[in-house]
Formats: structure tokens, sequence, C-alpha cells
């Protein structure tokens, strides 16, 4: 029996989480959030070395395991690009799966080597941890590949896949069932491998645009896994912790898809029915209109009001600093300058706010969507950085479009458009942007860096 101060301890925690949790859903309390939950995670993992009805075996194995696990985490989070950070999640959530369901066999191993009759509800929550606890583990090895491109992002299919997967998935639901009615070793490990193969199978039909979304999901995944761990070891904490987990990566792909204008199925089943989920990539050779940092200094200088767009050029190249330089020059100028935020630019939630708070970017100057969206034919001048697909009128007007039904900023409707890119090449979806070829649209080619410091200057010099 777990004593009541470290019951008390833990209900602590369980509320730290809670309050971490409501910390990280607003930029200025996030920090704060961030750190309450680790110091809760701490507190909670040195917990089992003063309970000492316990008798831990294996101290100092399990100390080295903290320790290299600590190191490793340190060093992925100091230096780890903000633009590589999902694969990082995947990465670190995959571990969690696993584990989860590495004990879930040890503690059935215990069960039959004790003869011991645990309840069947035991015995189906400890067969739901491996389960899906192995498809965590096994689908976000495969993000990972995808994202770190070890592998290609784009839908991996194979003739008799959509036979393969609800096969595999009905032999682990019998083989489950199996578990909870009469529990055997072999075959809690011949469900762990399933559970290895459906979590690989449901993952690389996904196309890259996609992946951030089944990390967010394989994430719920780990959580209720934690939380059915937690029923095992009859430990409130794993149960209150992973059930917060599973809350909240359900919410946040839901979200994610509700922002993209796509449903869940269609993304871990689309590439099933046929067809990619991504365009060509091509880059288009059709004319446009290209613009000089001086050229584009002028129309910024002498506009009223404007509005930038920042997207995932604008994090690969740095040049969140010098474009708040920019834009606290241009407000001097009296021009009145907002930042549209759109839900999914860049590549992970809420990654446009991180950058421009690093950048010390006042959070009042970011504006939502939903807020800005009707302002934009109100702009001068919209200033489009690094971004692309969040623009895309496509999302509007051609159905097929894998971003066809997906909420876009309203750039389209202001007077000027400056684009700042590298090339013709499309954004993350792959496909051609409209808004290029339009007549009030400039092209300000170059590293989003290099191009922002000339503009920069420009704008000083006028
Ligand atoms: P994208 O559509 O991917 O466009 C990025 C643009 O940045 C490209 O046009 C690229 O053009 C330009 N670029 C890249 N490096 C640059 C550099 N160094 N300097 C200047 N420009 C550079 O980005 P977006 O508009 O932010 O849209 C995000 C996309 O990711 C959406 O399709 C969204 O659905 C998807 N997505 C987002 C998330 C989340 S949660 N944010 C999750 C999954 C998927 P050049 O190559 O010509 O420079």
């Amino acid at each position: 029996m777990m004593p009541t101060w470290i019951q008390l301890v833990f209900l602590a925690c369980g509320v730290c989480f809670i309050l971490a949790l409501k910390g990280l859903s607003g930029p200025r309390t996030a920090r704060n959030g961030n750190l309450i939950g680790a110091a809760a995670a701490v507190v909670a993992c040195v917990m089992p070395f003063f309970w000492t009805d316990l008798h831990l075996r294996h101290v100092p194995l399990i100390i080295a395991a903290i320790a290299i696990g600590t190191v490793g985490g340190v060093y992925g989070a100091r230096t780890v690009q903000m633009t590589q950070m999902p694969q990082m999640v995947a990465l670190f959530n995959g571990v969690g799966g696993g584990a989860a369901a590495l004990v879930a066999l040890l503690e059935l191993h215990e069960v039959i080597e004790t003869g011991g009759d645990a309840p069947w509800f035991n015995l189906a929550a400890t067969a739901f941890t491996i389960v899906v606890g192995s498809i965590s583990f096994a689908g976000s090895v495969v993000t990972f590949a995808k994202l770190q491109e070890l592998m290609t992002s784009r839908p991996v299919v194979f003739p008799g896949l959509r036979y393969v997967f609800p096969i595999a998935v009905g032999a682990a639901l019998v083989l489950g069932v199996r578990v909870a009615i009469d529990p055997h070793m072999w075959i809690a490990i011949l469900l762990g491998l399933l559970g290895l193969l459906v979590g690989a199978l449901l993952v690389l039909p996904v196309g890259g645009a996609d992946v951030p979304i089944v990390i967010s999901l394989l994430n719920a995944f780990t959580g209720l896994t934690v939380a059915a761990g937690g029923y095992v070891l009859s430990n409130v904490l794993l149960l209150i912790a992973g059930t917060l987990v599973g809350a909240s990566g359900t919410f946040l792909t839901l979200l994610m898809a509700g922002a993209m204008g796509r449903s869940v199925a269609n993304i871990l089943f689309g590439a099933l029915k046929g067809g990619s989920t991504l365009g060509s990539g091509e880059a288009s050779d059709r004319p446009v209109r290209s613009v000089t940092p001086e050229d584009a200094a002028i129309m910024l200088g002498y506009a009223d009001r404007v509005i930038v767009v920042p997207g995932y050029g604008l994090a690969v190249a740095q040049a969140q600093h010098t474009l708040r330089e920019l834009v606290d020059v241009l407000g001097a100028k009296g021009i009145q300058v907002d930042y549209a935020i759109h839900p999914v630019a860049g590549r992970m939630p809420g990654h446009m706010n991180v950058l421009l708070a690093e950048a010390q970017v006042p959070y009042e100057q970011l504006r939502e969507m939903d807020d800005i969206n009707g302002d934009f034919k109100e702009a001068d001048v919209v200033l489009v950085v690094g971004a692309n697909d969040v623009v895309n009128p496509a999302a509007r007007t051609t159905p097929g479009a894998p971003i066809y039904g997906m909420p876009i900023l309203n750039a389209d409707q202001a007077r000027q458009v400056i684009f700042m890119k590298r090339s013709m090449r499309p954004g993350f979806a792959g496909i051609e942007n409209e808004l290029l070829f339009d007549e009030r649209t400039a092209l300000l080619f170059g590293d989003a860096k290099d191009s922002m410091g000339k503009l920069l200057n420009a704008v000083k010099a006028l």
C-alpha cells in the first residue's frame, strides 16, 4: 500500500500537471507552465526511492537509465532546431509508448510467474497497454524517419495494404482478448509485435504535410497507454498524467485537422483510397513580377496599413529578429502593422507564435486568422515572408487540391502583396499558388534573412 504522504505528493503533482497545461495554453504563461510540469515530473520520478516498502531492486541500473535519459534529453532539447521540433516530439513520444508497453509486458510476466489470477479487466488493460504502446512506438519511429528525411516523406503504399492493415488490426484484437482471458507470455509478445506492424502500417501511407498531425494522434495514443498502465500498476498519478496527455493530444489532433480543413480519417486513410496527399512540388516557369528591395521599401514606406504573413520560410531563414526591426521602423513612421497568424503556418502548432515571441514581438501585434481576416481588404500592402500554402487561394477554388477546404488568410484581398521567397518552388503542399501570378503581387526573391536586411536598410533610407 502506497504511504499516504506519497499519495498526497502524487496528488500535488497531478494538480501541477493540470496547471502546466493551463499555462501552456497562452504565450505569456507557457514558460512557467512548462517549468511547473517538468518540476512535478521530476518529483514524481524520485518518489519511488523514498517508498521503502517498494523494496526497489536494481537501483544502480535504474539510476544509470535515468542518467542516460537525462543526458540524452537535455542534449536533444538544447541542440534541436526549432524546425526539427516535430520529429523530436515524435521521438520522445515513441519512447514513452514503447516504455509503457515494456512495463506492461513485465507486469504480465510477474502475474504469470506468481500464478496470480489477476481480474480480467486488469489483464485487458495490460493487453491494451502492450498493443497501443507498440503502435505508438513504431508509428513514431516512422514519423521521425519521414520528417528527418531518413526515408521519403511521400505516402508509402503497396498493393494489398488495404487488406493487410485491417487483418493486422483484427489479429491484434483477437490476441488482446486472448491475453485478457488466458494470459501467456508468448501471446503477449506476439501482440506487441503485431502492434509494431500496425503502427508502421498506420503511418507509412500518410503524406509529409500530414505527419505532424499523426504525431499528435500518436501522442494521444501514448497518453491512453500510460493511463491504462497507471490502472494496471494502481498508480493514480500515471492515470492522471496519461489521461491529460490523451485528452490534450486528441484535442490538438482535431484542432490541427480542422485548421487544415481535413478529417482525421481522411489524413490517415486518404492515401489508401488512392492518390497522393501532396502535389508534384515542381517549380513553375510562368512569368511573375519581381522587385528589388528598394521597390519593396517604397511600397511599404508609403503605406498606411501593412499586414505581415509569416510562414515556414521565416523560421528556416531565422529572419524573425530583422523582421521585428523592420516592423518597428515602419511603426515609427506611423504605419499600422500587424502580424497575421495562421493556425498551421510553419510546421508545428504555435510555430509562428514561438518564433515571433523569441524576437520579442509584442503579443498585441499577433492577430489570429479569424480576428484579422476581415482587415485584409483595408491593407495597402501584405508582406508574405516565407509563407505560401496559408495564403494559397487554391484552398477555396480548386477541389481536389491537397489544401482544398483549408481556411486561408485573405492576403489576396489586399491592394498589393509582396512575397519574400527564394524561388518559384511551391510550399509544403507542393501545388502552385495563383496569388504569385496576380498583377497586384510583387516577388522579392532571395533568402528571407538576406532580403529582410536589405529591405530594412532601404526602408530606413527612405
Ligand atoms: P509553406 O507553404 O511550406 O511555404 C514555405 C515557403 O517558404 C515556400 O514558399 C518557400 O519557397 C519559402 N522558403 C523556404 N525557405 C526560405 C528561406 N530561407 N527564405 C525565404 N523563403 C523561404 O509554409 P506555410 O505557408 O507556413 O504553410 C505551412 C504548411 O505546412 C501548410 O501546408 C500546412 O498545412 C503544413 N503543416 C503545418 C503544420 C503546423 S501544425 N504548422 C503541420 C503540418 C503541416 P522557396 O523554396 O521558393 O524559398
